[in-house]
């Protein structure tokens, strides 16, 4: 059965979008299959063209039902659910149905306060450090900050994803045809944390070729649903 990954947090900006499409796009590049789910009423669907992992449009209740309905019956897939933020009775109910959540936050003090609350909300759920400073000094005093306020989680908190301008690319309708190495590694990286916290194994033969668009359609194309279905 697939896996269900929902990325929440009850509040807006902190990076529930872009985590969920770096994932997904990382999960591509080491050779696992996804879909990221749209729940978010503010947000338009991206086009699936050029990514490594399909896009689904559940946007009403009845949508999100079906959707991961769908996702539960493809075999070794992960199904990536972006939740909308500001919406606790949505993120309780995605909460439920994951297999693992991720709750992203910034270096602020309000997202760590908000963190907070929410990793006491959802005591199954891991916090990722988004928009992290790679800056020595602002990196230091970020990593001050977390240990001085989340010392109680500390066995909660992924490895920070850092400041990545080129990270909107993947929030654009359409990707550009190759992903600045930064962003692709980055992605790898987290698609290597949530399988090890899943305890999914990677393939050892498998052998990412960047930009290789027959290899991108090849694992979606021999799967025996279309894209199209997938979007209730
Ligand atoms: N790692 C990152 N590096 C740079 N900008 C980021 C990063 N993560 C998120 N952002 C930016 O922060 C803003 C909010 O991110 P988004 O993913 O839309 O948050 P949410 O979905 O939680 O509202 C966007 O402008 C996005 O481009
Ligand atoms: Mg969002």
């Amino acid at each position: 059965m697939a896996d269900i990954i929902c990325v929440i947090g009850n509040k807006g900006g902190t990076g529930k979008t872009t985590l969920s499409h770096m994932l997904c796009q990382g999960m591509g590049l080491v050779g696992k299959r996804s879909v990221c789910v749209l729940t978010d009423t503010y947000r338009e669907p991206l086009d699936p063209q050029g990514r490594r992992y399909l896009t689904a449009d559940a946007r009403t209740r009845e949508s999100l039902a079906k959707v991961v309905d769908k996702i539960r019956s493809l075999k070794a897939w992960l199904g990536i659910i972006d939740g909308g933020g500001n919406r606790s009775e949505m993120d309780r109910k995605l909460y439920g149905l994951a297999d693992l959540v991720l709750l992203p936050f910034r270096d602020s003090h309000e997202d760590i306060r908000t963190v907070i609350r929410d990793l006491e909300t959802f005591p199954r759920a891991y916090a990722v450090p988004m928009q992290w400073p790679s800056n020595a000094w602002q990196k230091e005093a970020a990593e001050k900050t977390v240990a001085e306020y989340l010392a109680p989680y500390r066995d909660r908190i992924l490895e920070p994803v850092n400041t990545l301008s080129a990270s909107k690319l993947l929030l654009q309708k359409q990707l550009p045809a190759a992903l600045p190495t930064p962003l692709a590694n980055a992605c790898r990286g987290m698609a290597h944390q949530v399988l090890d916290l899943l305890q999914i194994s990677i393939e050892e033969d498998f052998v990412d070729q960047e930009g290789a668009s027959s290899h991108l359609a090849a694992p979606l194309a021999g799967n025996k649903i279309a894209p199209a279905s997938i979007t209730a």
